[in-house]
């Protein structure tokens, strides 16, 4: 008897961004068949993989498209993207909430200013930054942090398989390997504030398989980053 493992099937919502497109290459490689979900406008900047992956267009937070798109799915990837003022990253949220499988794997990325239990430390240089910088965007319409804060709240309360991953400052470059996690914004490993943009996405990839992450907001930094070096062994996480 083939005791060979189905092969997973897995949505990337947001798809065509960047932690999106790393998202799919990383998916990709592991053998996943992949959906990607991604604005009618920016289908083409998934051109390298047209030919290997299903892509659904449309607005992230329509709840058809979401629905089409998740459907009979392993695992669903989410980039929240607090954009403008109409709950964006709430809309998203929900319909995913709503229409993946109950079994399925879902993970949501976002920054450290997210607090599933409020036991988070910040200093008062990022609480200022948050403030400030969240209230001007939100006046621009440009960007509206409350809104990804609320998306977040709703998967808190869900009864699915979720894990939030909390990105620190993000750069460019090759990838340093599995980012190191805590459950507290202010644990010393997470100093150094820093990750690399494709190691978010490794990170959020192999949660597919990592279910010691279900029910966790882990807050992530680079593996080679100083404060990860530096507490790595010693963190109680
Ligand atoms: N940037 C950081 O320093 C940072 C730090 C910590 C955590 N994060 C988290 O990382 C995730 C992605 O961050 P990223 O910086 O790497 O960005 P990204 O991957 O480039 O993602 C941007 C996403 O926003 C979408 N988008 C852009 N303009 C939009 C609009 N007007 N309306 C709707 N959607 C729009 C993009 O879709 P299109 O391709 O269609 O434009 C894309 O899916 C987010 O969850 C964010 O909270 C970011």
């Amino acid at each position: 008897m083939n005791s060979t493992p189905a092969r997973l099937k897995v949505c990337i919502v947001g798809a065509s961004g960047k932690l999106g497109q790393y998202m799919v290459r990383h998916a990709l490689d592991r053998g996943y068949e992949v959906v990607g979900v991604c604005r009618e406008a920016s289908v083409d900047k998934l051109d390298a993989f047209k030919d290997r992956i299903t892509i659904v267009p449309g607005a992230t937070d329509d709840r058809e498209v979401i629905k089409r798109a998740v459907a009979g799915c392993d695992a669903v990837l989410t980039v929240l993207v607090p954009r403008g003022v109409h709950n964006y990253s709430t809309g998203t949220a929900q319909a995913v909430l709503d229409y993946a499988r109950p079994a399925a794997r879902l993970m949501f990325s976002c920054g450290y200013h997210i607090s599933r239990d409020g036991q988070d430390v910040y200093s008062w240089k990022v609480k200022a930054l948050v403030s400030v910088v969240g209230r001007l965007a939100r006046l621009a319409r440009l960007v509206d942090l409350e809104d990804q804060v609320e998306a977040c709240r709703r998967v808190f309360a869900s009864d699915t398989q979720w894990t939030v991953v909390r990105g620190s400052d993000l750069e460019e470059g090759d990838s340093q390997g599995l980012p190191v996690w805590s459950r507290h914004v202010g644990d010393p490993i997470l100093k150094s504030n820093l990750t690399r943009r494709v190691d978010f996405a490794l990170f959020m990839v192999d949660a597919i398989v990592n279910d010691s992450l279900v029910h966790e907001a882990p807050a992530i930094v680079g593996c080679q980053t100083p404060s990860a070096l530096a507490y790595a062994v010693t963190s109680p996480r």
